[in-house]
C-alpha cells in the first residue's frame, strides 16, 4: 500500500513553514536543521496570500519558486498551501462585503487572518484565482507533495451574519425544505407567532428580543459549516482539475472545534487523491489530561478517515500562546505526546511550525526552532523525535481496528447547546469526552461513529449523549443491537427529531423500544446536587445533574434512583434484545471512577477488552496491525515512576528485545514489533 501522502515514504515528519517571515539568508539555515532533524515534508506558505500577489491580480512567485528549489535540493518535499486563509488588506478594503459580520451585526476588519464571509462570491473569485495560478506554476514541481487548502476552516470565522449569508441561508432552506410550507413546519413556526409568507423574511438567528427558534438557530449551524465546506470543496475540484494525482488535504481541528460537521467533511475529504489531516493542541488546564485529550482527538479523525491512516497536520513543540496560561511541555513530553497520535493513526507528526516568529500576535507560540535557536532541549527533542519517526517507518499503513465505538452527532449536540433546555449543566460535546476518557482510563481503544454508520465491526457502541436522532440513526442502532451489539445510551438520548421536536408517548422517543424503558419526566438537579442511588449499585452511591421518572417496559432494573421525587425510578436499566443483543441505559450521570466501572463492565460483558488487560496505572497501549499479520503495540508511559508491561516484540525505537515484559521509563515510550 503506498504512503498517505505517496511521494513520502516512511512517516511525514515536518511543520508549517512560514520562510515570507524570515530574510532569505536564514532559509539555508533551515533547510540545513531540516536536515539535521530528519524532517521531509513542510507546509509552505499558509499565510502567504500578500507575499503571492501583492496587489489584486498581480502575482510574485520568485520568492517561492527559489525557497521550493531550495527545499527540493535539500531533500525536503512540500506540502503546498493555497495560501487562502488570509486574505490581504487590499483585498478586503476592495471588497467591504467579504468581511465577516458577528450576531451582533458588527463588521470585522482585517488586521488578523480569516476575515472572511463563508458565502462571500468576491472572496470564493479571488481564492480560485490565486489557486489557480498556484496550481499551474508549482504542479509539476518536483518538490510538491500534496496540496494544502486554506487553513482550519471556520477556526475563526465560523458563522457569518451579513446579507450575503442571510441569501445564502435562504437558498440552502430552499433546498432542505422545498417551500416555505415545509419551513413552517420544521421550524414549528406556529408557536409565537412566527410564521413565514415570504423567503426575505427568513433571517439568520439575529438577537432577539425572548429566546429565539431553535431549529432556526440549528439549521443555521448547519449551513454555516456547508458554507465552509463549500469553499473547501471548490478549491479541491480545481487541484484536482489542474493538479491530478496529487493530494489534496486541509487541516481540520477534530477534537478542539466543534463548529463543523466533521461527518459531512470527511465525505468530501476521503476518496482518491485525498486524505483527512487534523491539527491538535492540548489545553494546558482541563479536566482530562493531556494524553486523553491527544487520544480524542486522534480516534476522532482516524473515524473520520473509515480508520484508514491519517496525517497529524500541526501540534505544538511545546507551549501555545492562546491559551491563558500557556503551560510548556517538559522535556520529552512532546515525543510521548507526538507518537499519542502515531499510535491511534497518524503516519507522521508535523507541527506548527518550524521556527519560531519574532513578531505577530504568535511570537510567543513554542516551534520546532524556538527563540533559544538549536542550544535548547526543544530541539534536541526535535532531532529525537526525527530520529525516532525514522526508525518507525515501517507502521506507516498500518490501522488501528477497534470493537468500541462511540456515537457523536454534531447536530444533536448543536441543538441541544440551544437556549431553553431542561439543564444548562446537560452539556452535550463535553460528556462524550467524558466518555471517551472513561474508556480510555479503562485502556479500552475506541472509534467515533455517527447514528447512521455501518457498525457491524463493533461489539459495543456507547451512546454518551444523543438528544437528537433521526429515524435512520434510530434504526441502525436498534437493528445493530438485533443482530448481537451491545448498546450502552446514556441519559438525554432519542429525545427529538432531526427538526428538533420532541419524539411524543414517553422519552427517550426514538430509543424507547430498543432501551425497554419509558420516561414521563424529567428531573435535572439543582446546581451542585447528587441524587443518592439504591444501596450496592455499580454506578457509586451518586447521580449527578440528572434524574429522571419512569419505568422499565420489557427491560431488567439494576439500579434505581433512592431519593428524592424520582426514588424508585430506574437509574440503569438492561434490555435483551434479537440475537443476544443488550441495550443498557444509564439514566443519570456519572463521576468519573463510577463511569470507568460502569464502561467497564459494559464492554467486559459485551467482549470488548482493553488493549492490555493488566497495565501499570498511568501506562496507555495501542496497537496498529496489517492484513498480513505484523502487529505494532505502543506503549506511552505518562507516569513518573518505571513501568514494568507484560509483552513481547522488539522495540523499533532501541532494537532492544522483550521476550515476555520489559520496562517503560517514565514519561518514555516504546513500540513493539509483536511476533506474527
Ligand atoms: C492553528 C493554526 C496555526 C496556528 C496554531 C497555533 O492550528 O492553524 O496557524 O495559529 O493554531 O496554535
Amino acid at each position: 500500500m503506498p504512503s498517505i501522502v505517496p511521494r513520502v515514504p516512511g512517516l511525514c515528519y515536518g511543520g508549517d513553514y512560514n520562510p515570507e517571515q524570515w530574510p532569505e539568508s536564514v532559509w539555508r539555515e533551515d533547510v540545513a536543521l531540516m536536515r539535521e532533524a530528519r524532517v521531509n515534508l513542510v507546509t509552505v506558505g499558509v499565510f502567504g496570500w500578500a507575499w503571492l500577489e501583492p496587489e489584486e491580480q498581480r502575482y510574485e512567485f520568485g520568492r517561492l519558486d527559489r525557497i521550493l528549489d531550495l527545499l527540493h535540493d535539500g531533500g525536503i518535499r512540500v506540502d503546498l498551501a493555497t495560501a487562502t486563509a488570509s486574505p490581504p488588506p487590499w483585498f478586503s478594503t476592495a471588497y467591504p462585503l467579504s468581511l465577516p459580520v458577528d450576531a451582533d451585526g458588527r463588521r470585522l476588519r482585517h488586521g488578523s487572518r480569516q476575515a472572511i464571509c463563508a458565502s462571500s462570491p468576491d472572496y470564493l473569485a479571488a481564492a480560485l484565482r490565486l489557486v489557480e495560478q498556484l496550481a499551474t506554476r508549482y504542479r509539476d514541481h518536483p518538490a510538491l507533495a500534496m496540496w494544502h487548502v486554506n487553513n482550519e476552516y471556520g477556526c475563526h470565522n465560523a458563522r457569518c451574519y451579513c446579507d450575503t449569508s442571510a441569501a445564502a441561508f435562504r437558498t440552502w432552506l430552499q433546498r432542505r425544505y422545498g417551500d416555505l410550507d415545509g419551513l413552517n413546519d420544521a421550524w414549528t413556526t406556529s408557536f409565537w407567532s412566527q410564521r413565514y409568507t415570504a423567503w426575505e423574511q427568513v433571517l439568520p438567528p439575529l438577537p432577539t428580543p425572548a429566546t429565539g427558534n431553535p431549529t432556526q438557530a440549528l439549521d443555521f449551524r448547519r449551513f454555516s459549516s456547508d458554507a465552509q465546506l463549500a469553499m473547501f470543496v471548490a478549491e479541491r475540484d480545481l487541484l484536482h482539475a489542474l493538479s491530478p494525482g496529487v493530494p489534496v488535504t486541509t487541516n481540520l481541528m477534530a477534537g478542539l472545534h466543534t463548529d463543523q460537521d466533521y461527518w459531512n467533511w470527511a465525505r468530501e475529504m476521503t476518496g482518491p487523491d485525498l486524505l483527512i489531516s487534523n491539527d491538535h493542541y492540548v489545553l494546558g488546564e482541563d479536566d482530562i489530561p493531556p494524553a486523553a485529550q491527544i487520544a480524542y482527538a486522534a480516534d476522532l479523525t482516524r473515524s473520520l478517515s473509515g480508520g484508514s491512516p491519517w496525517l497529524l497536520m500541526e501540534h505544538s513543540p511545546s507551549a501555545v500562546n492562546w491559551q491563558r496560561r500557556n503551560l510548556a511541555k517538559p522535556g520529552g513530553r512532546m515525543i510521548l505526546d507526538s507518537l499519542g497520535h502515531v499510535a491511534r493513526g497518524s503516519d507522521g507528526a508535523m507541527f506548527f511550525q518550524w521556527r519560531a516568529s519574532r513578531g505577530g500576535s504568535e511570537k510567543w507560540h513554542s516551534a520546532m526552532v524556538p527563540h533559544a535557536g538549536t542550544d535548547s532541549s526543544v530541539w534536541r527533542d526535535v532531532v529525537a523525535l526525527g530520529t525516532g519517526l525514522a526508525a518507525l517507518a515501517e507502521i506507516d499503513g498500518s490501522t488501528v481496528t477497534p470493537t468500541v465505538a462511540i456515537l457523536l452527532d454534531y447536530a444533536s449536540c448543536w441543538a441541544q447547546e440551544g437556549e431553553s433546555q431542561p439543564s444548562v449543566d446537560m452539556d452535550a460535546f463535553a460528556e462524550v469526552r467524558r466518555w471517551h476518557h472513561a474508556l480510555w482510563r479503562a485502556g479500552i481503544v475506541a472509534d467515533f461513529a455517527r447514528p447512521e454508520a455501518d457498525l457491524s465491526a463493533y461489539r459495543l457502541v456507547v451512546v454518551p449523549s444523543l438528544y437528537l436522532i433521526g429515524d435512520a440513526g434510530a434504526a441502525n442502532l436498534g437493528a445493530y443491537a438485533a443482530e448481537g451489539g451491545h448498546v450502552l445510551v446514556g441519559a438525554y438520548s432519542g429525545i427529538v427529531d432531526e427538526c428538533d421536536r420532541v419524539r411524543l408517548g414517553g422519552y427517550p422517543g426514538a430509543l424507547r423500544d430498543l432501551l425497554g424503558v419509558r420516561v414521563e419526566e424529567f428531573f435535572p438537579l439543582a446546581a451542585g446536587r447528587s441524587v443518592a442511588l439504591a444501596g450496592g449499585s455499580p454506578l457509586g452511591a451518586y447521580g449527578l445533574v440528572w434524574a429522571e421518572f419512569g419505568r422499565a417496559t420489557t427491560a431488567t432494573v439494576v439500579t434505581t434512583f433512592a431519593d428524592g421525587p424520582t426514588a424508585g425510578s430506574p437509574a440503569l436499566t438492561v434490555n435483551t434484545v434479537g440475537a443476544g443483543g443488550r441495550a443498557w441505559y444509564l439514566g443519570t450521570r456519572l463521576a468519573p471512577d463510577p463511569l470507568v466501572s460502569l464502561l467497564s463492565t459494559v464492554a467486559a460483558s459485551a467482549g470488548a477488552e482493553p488493549v492490555l488487560p493488566d497495565r501499570p496505572d498511568g501506562v496507555e497501549a495501542v496497537r496498529r496491525t496489517r492484513p498480513d499479520g505484523s502487529a505494532y503495540l505502543f506503549v506511552l508511559n505518562h507516569s513518573d515512576v518505571d513501568a514494568t508491561v507484560r509483552a513481547a516484540g522488539t522495540d523499533l525505537l532501541t532494537g532492544a528485545v522483550w521476550t515476555d515484559s520489559g520496562v517503560v521509563s517514565a514519561g518514555g515510550a516504546v513500540v513493539l514489533r509483536e511476533a506474527r
